[in-house]
């Protein structure tokens, strides 16, 4: 017992001491720009995708799910990395914004060369799309360094699908030191961005074998969706708006959807019609005050941005985010 009382003082020392190494200034002698040379090239890349945004901040959730925000995500399979995590289920054929990755990594590089680690491009990439997507703005701290492995199965297991169950979705949150709250905020990410039909479509004509549609989604929305996700159609790989009323801006519409059972993944409507007071009350807050739910979404992304980084001596700054040094 008093052993491991003193035990679990030490772990929280430590991840208190590794996180303390993350500061919004770190960079300050070293890169002092780094901010706006991230901003300006994801602002360059919305002229022609506005869609970008959305596909960088997932890289940065998809990342930090997996052994923690250390740009695991970003190495392409080959050499030592013999299963990638872009290989992996929730990543392969969906996972994008790679390209744009190295392009910031290209302006960090000219201006700051082997300073910037690969994983704080991807902390810092989320935060420029939301804010400039009309979202809130916040500091991002800094110091992460690049991860030397790549955890393919990690990335199957530890990703959420948006198949489960809300019970399912919160343990997964929970196992990376997320709580409810921060469910509930960031599952708002889907206010921009695109989804395939391939993750809903099993809502629209027999769910869970009933041969109707899911009744937690509105009746109107199920057959504009059904135009675009036959049933019987080839491919399940048409692009559909995570947000119909504001599908590229980052605001709180994403909360009215679900009250309005408009959320597209069964993920998204579970947070407001699976009965839990929780989540549903946290729904009605922020659909309802789009300033406490900014406050939320950003203290839920720093959250977010904490698990479990590398520091010094731990990792390397990587020179292509694509491959190990
Ligand atoms: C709660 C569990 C979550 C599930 C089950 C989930 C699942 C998905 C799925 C299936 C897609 C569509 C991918 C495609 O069609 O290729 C998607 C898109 C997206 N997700 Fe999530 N997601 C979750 C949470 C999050 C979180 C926490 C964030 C960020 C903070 C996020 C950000 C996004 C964004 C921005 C998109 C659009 C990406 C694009 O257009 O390229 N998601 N998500
Ligand atoms: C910082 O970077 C931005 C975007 O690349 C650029 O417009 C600005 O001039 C830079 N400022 C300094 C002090 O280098
Ligand atoms: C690749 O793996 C070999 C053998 O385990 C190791 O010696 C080497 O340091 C690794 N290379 C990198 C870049 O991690
Ligand atoms: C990823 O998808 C491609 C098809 O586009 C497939 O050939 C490949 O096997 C998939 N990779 C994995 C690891 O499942
Ligand atoms: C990830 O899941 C896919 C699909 O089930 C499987 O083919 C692949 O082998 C898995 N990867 C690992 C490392 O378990
Ligand atoms: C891969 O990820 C899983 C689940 O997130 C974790 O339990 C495992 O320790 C990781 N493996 C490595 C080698 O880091
Ligand atoms: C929820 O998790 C349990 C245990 O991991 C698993 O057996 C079950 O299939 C999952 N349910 C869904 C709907 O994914
Ligand atoms: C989740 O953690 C935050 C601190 O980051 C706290 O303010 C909030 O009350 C917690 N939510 C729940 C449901 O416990
Ligand atoms: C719906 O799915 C169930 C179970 O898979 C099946 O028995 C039933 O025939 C299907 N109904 C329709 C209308 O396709
Ligand atoms: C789709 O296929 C199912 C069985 O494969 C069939 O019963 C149904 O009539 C088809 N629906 C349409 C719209 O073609
Ligand atoms: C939630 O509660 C309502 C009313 O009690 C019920 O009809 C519905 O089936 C429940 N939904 C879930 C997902 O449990
Ligand atoms: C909205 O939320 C903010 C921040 O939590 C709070 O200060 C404000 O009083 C709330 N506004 C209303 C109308 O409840």
């Amino acid at each position: 017992m008093f052993c491991s009382i003193i035990l679990s003082v030490l772990i929280t020392t430590l991840v208190h001491e590794s996180n303390a190494q993350l500061s919004s200034s770190f960079y300050s002698s070293t890169c002092p720009n780094v901010s706006s040379i991230v901003r300006s090239v994801v602002q360059q890349a919305l002229q022609s995708d506005p869609r970008i945004g959305a596909s960088l901040t997932r890289l940065h959730f998809h990342d930090c799910f997996v052994n923690g925000c250390d740009a695991s995500v970003l190495l392409d399979q080959g050499g030592n990395i013999t299963l990638s995590e872009k290989g992996a289920v929730p990543n392969n054929n969906s996972a994008r914004g790679f390209d744009v990755v190295d392009k910031i990594k290209s302006a960090v590089e000219n201006s700051c060369p082997g300073v910037v680690s690969c994983a704080d491009i991807l902390a810092l990439a989320a935060e420029a799309s939301v804010s400039l997507g009309g979202g809130p703005s916040w500091n991002v701290v800094l110091g992460r360094r690049d991860g030397v492995i790549a955890n393919q199965s990690g990335a199957n297991n530890s990703i959420p699908t948006p198949f489960e169950s809300l019970a399912n979705i919160t343990a997964k949150f929970a196992a990376v030191g997320l709580n409810i709250t921060d469910l509930v905020a960031l599952s708002s990410a889907h206010t921009f961005g695109r989804a395939q039909c391939r993750f809903f479509n099993q809502r629209l004509f027999n769910w869970s074998g009933t041969g109707s549609p899911d009744p937690t989604l509105s009746p109107s929305y199920v057959a504009s969706l059904q135009q675009r996700c036959p049933q019987n159609g080839s491919s399940g790989t048409t692009l559909n708006n995570l947000d119909p009323s504001s599908p590229d801006t980052f605001d709180n519409n994403y909360f009215s959807n679900l009250i309005n059972n408009r959320g597209l993944l069964q993920t998204d409507q579970e947070l407001f019609s699976s009965n839990n007071t929780v989540t549903i009350s946290l729904v009605n807050s922020f659909a309802g005050n789009q300033t406490a739910f900014f406050e939320a979404f950003v203290q839920s992304m720093i959250n977010m941005a904490n698990i479990s980084p590398l520091t010094a001596p731990q990792g390397q700054i990587r020179s292509n985010c694509r491959k190990l040094n």
